[in-house]
């Protein structure tokens, strides 16, 4: 990384639900923010049962205890980031938002991960909830839907180009959205192209990385939203924020099958710069 390092550690917070097979939600949340030299702290949402082939169960956890766990970790610790990830009801979407807009945490750089679609393509969020996450998002630095839920916010179908996902942000913006990324990761080519719009610093940016052939992709909306979340603080800028979160993520998923977790989609390898074992992955 270029950036320069920081008097002390940036401490990051998750907002999102659990993933007991380590590679997505929570799990991935605190190794990304480890991996990027941020303390991680996180507030659960939903305990999910999931392996590498899907999710069997979603247990949501009750509002009062989520609004108790981040009144509980604000009034003690310092917060530098913020990422919110699954909330999977209209009172928790409500909940969280207050907490976002007044108290400690009303100013604190935010990254809202809209996950609204799961990777087989089914709606995880009702018509109220989607309403509610759309009020959401001009609370939000970043947002970072997937080509799914940018069309689920829009209320529009998905879209299967880079024009497309142009034409999405803009409205995304119009729709309240401070900032875009919109993740191309769905979309087919020999790169994997996320579409960049900040509407304060000009037109949209392509941000391209080599599409890596690989199962191991669990997770990879998570990790890139967190990634966001701690290396926000070491940068000026949300550009290259963006830029060093990507390239960061297309390494671990470089690295992700020598894990050889699960016989589904496995997670990508968080700390792929700090292996001390044999990584024959190259
Ligand atoms: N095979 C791949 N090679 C390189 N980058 C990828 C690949 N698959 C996804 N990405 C990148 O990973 C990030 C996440 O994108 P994706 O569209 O998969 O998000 P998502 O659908 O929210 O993920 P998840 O299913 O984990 O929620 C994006 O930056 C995307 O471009
Ligand atoms: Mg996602």
């Amino acid at each position: 990384m270029d950036a320069p390092l920081l008097p002390r550690p940036p401490v990051a917070l998750s907002i999102a639900g659990s993933d007991p097979s380590g590679g997505a939600g929570i799990q991935a949340d605190l190794k990304t923010f480890s991996a990027l030299g941020a303390y991680g702290t996180c507030v659960l949402t939903a305990l999910t049962a999931q392996s590498t082939t899907g999710v069997t169960h979603v247990h949501e956890v009750p509002v009062e205890t989520v609004r108790a766990q981040l009144d509980t970790l604000v009034e003690d610790v310092r917060i530098d980031a913020v990422k919110v990830g699954m909330l999977s009801s209209t009172a928790l979407v409500v909940a969280v938002r207050e907490r976002l807009t007044s108290g400690p945490l009303a100013t604190t750089p935010l990254v809202l991960d809209p996950v609204m679609v799961s990777t087989s393509g089914s709606r995880l969020l009702d018509d109220d909830a989607v309403a509610a996450m759309r009020e959401l998002l001009p609370r939000a630095d970043v947002i970072t839907p997937n080509v799914p839920e940018a069309a689920v916010l829009l209320g529009e179908e998905p879209v299967g180009s880079l024009s497309g996902l142009t034409g999405q942000a803009h409205r995304l913006v119009e729709a309240g959205a401070r900032r875009v990324l919109l993740k191309g990761g769905h979309l087919d080519g020999p790169e994997s192209v996320d579409l960049w719009l900040d509407p304060d610093a000009g037109g949209p940016v392509e941000v391209r990385a080599p599409r890596i052939a690989t199962t191991a992709t669990h997770g990879t909306g998570c990790t890139l939203s967190s990634a966001l979340a701690a290396l926000r603080p070491r940068h000026q800028e949300w550009l290259p924020t963006v830029r060093a979160a990507k390239s960061w993520l297309t390494e671990a998923l470089r690295h992700g099958e020598v894990l050889d977790i699960g016989a589904g989609a496995g997670p990508v390898h968080h700390f792929h710069e700090q292996a001390r074992w044999r990584d024959v992955s190259g």
